[in-house]
């Protein structure tokens, strides 16, 4: 078991020192939980690598209080990335950029880049200014399963393997960060999060923005694994995945019949009653429908109670980790409509439920 540290001075002052030194801790963002260390000193990161179980070609973020700050790690003189750091930082904002000699090798997997972010959590700032370095911290989970998004979802599945966790509740946006590149034409966004596509093409006028991610997907989907580092865990087709499996059903809002013949088909009826959950958007409104088909109301689940995909996106992976532990062996479950941040939602969906 993890000892629990809470947001008092003594406790934030106690991490800080714990992280300079060299100790990782779990600390709360407002996107998921991190695992973070101090990201100067390569003992410490290593450390990270092996509690979560992660291959030493997937690059960490590096967590700092502004872009200044950065500045001794990344090259950060480039317009668009001021655009979006004034619009959106501190905030579920990564960015890519042309590293310094600073960071070393192990965070960024030997890439010439390395991520940066700046968290707006209270605690994390709190953290990382009692610690007064760079923290270097990926989503504190083992390898490939979902994020953490409570310090009790963290104690659950790497708690055997770390000592601290500093609790702040559960994160506000629920899904990972933003991840973009800005290049000299475009900007790319690399991973989706809470900030969408379009609120980044609104912040930067006439920069056309474009999505890596189908690229990325598709390499992925080619070789099984990351063909080098900028494929991220993120970006590879299956991850964010309970041990439960998972078949995804188009939304209901077109047709809910035809929602149940796709359930029908991903899985059969006879199992209905006792392994399969079904995960609603929205708070479905016919019950009675749905239990015609021998699914009983406690299998019942949705992500929202309004269908609000950033409600969905600060509930899924809690839902996930949840029917997990109930046992559910299957889960059914209706994608987001796919714009803004349902598609984010539908990006970990279809991460975790890819084979
Ligand atoms: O919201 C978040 O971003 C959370 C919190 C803790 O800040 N962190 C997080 O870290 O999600 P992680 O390691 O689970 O995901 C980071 C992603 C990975 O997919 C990684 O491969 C990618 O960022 N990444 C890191 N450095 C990169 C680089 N230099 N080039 C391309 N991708 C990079
Ligand atoms: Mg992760």
């Amino acid at each position: 078991m993890a000892k629990i540290l809470k947001d008092s001075p003594e406790e934030i002052a106690r991490a800080g020192k714990l992280l300079a030194a060299g100790t990782i801790v779990a600390i709360p963002t407002e996107t998921v939980y991190g695992l973070a260390a101090n990201a100067f000193d390569e003992a410490a990161v290593r450390k990270i690598f092996e509690a979560k179980g992660r291959p030493f070609i997937d690059p960490l973020i590096v967590h700092v209080l502004s872009l200044e700050a950065a500045g001794t790690l990344a090259e950060i003189e480039n317009p668009a990335v001021k655009i979006l750091a004034k619009k959106f930082c501190p905030g579920p904002l990564t960015f890519i950029l042309p590293k310094k000699n600073a960071v070393p090798e192990i965070v960024t997997a030997g890439e010439k880049t390395v991520a940066i972010r700046i968290p707006r959590h209270e605690i994390a700032r709190k953290i990382l200014a009692a610690a007064k370095v760079p923290l270097a911290a990926p989503s504190a989970n083992p390898f490939g399963y979902v994020s953490p998004t409570s310090a009790e979802h963290v104690e659950n599945s790497l708690g055997k393997k770390i000592e601290f966790i500093v609790d702040g509740g559960n994160c506000e946006c629920g899904i990972e960060s933003t991840i973009v590149f800005c290049g000299e034409r475009e900007v790319k966004i690399l991973r989706l999060g809470v900030i969408t596509k379009e609120e980044i093409s609104e912040a930067l006028g006439g920069v056309p923005v474009v999505f890596a991610k189908g690229i990325l997907e598709n390499l992925a989907e080619q070789n099984g694994v990351p063909a080098k580092a900028q494929i991220a865990p993120g970006m590879l087709k299956k991850h964010y995945s309970p041990n439960a499996e998972i078949r995804l059903g188009n939304s209901v809002s077109a047709e809910f019949p035809k929602f149940f013949e796709e359930l029908s088909r991903a899985f059969p009826s006879k199992d209905f009653a006792e392994k399969v959950a079904v995960v609603f958007q929205k708070r479905p409104e016919n019950f009675s429908e749905i239990s015609k088909l021998g699914v009983p109301a406690k299998n019942v689940f949705w992500l929202s109670e309004s269908g609000s995909a950033a409600d969905a996106a600060r509930t899924i992976f809690a839902l996930l980790r949840n029917l997990d532990a109930a046992g559910f062996e299957k889960i059914f479950i209706e994608k987001a409509e796919n714009f803004g941040i349902g598609a984010a939602v539908n990006d970990r969906l279809s991460r975790a439920a890819a084979k």
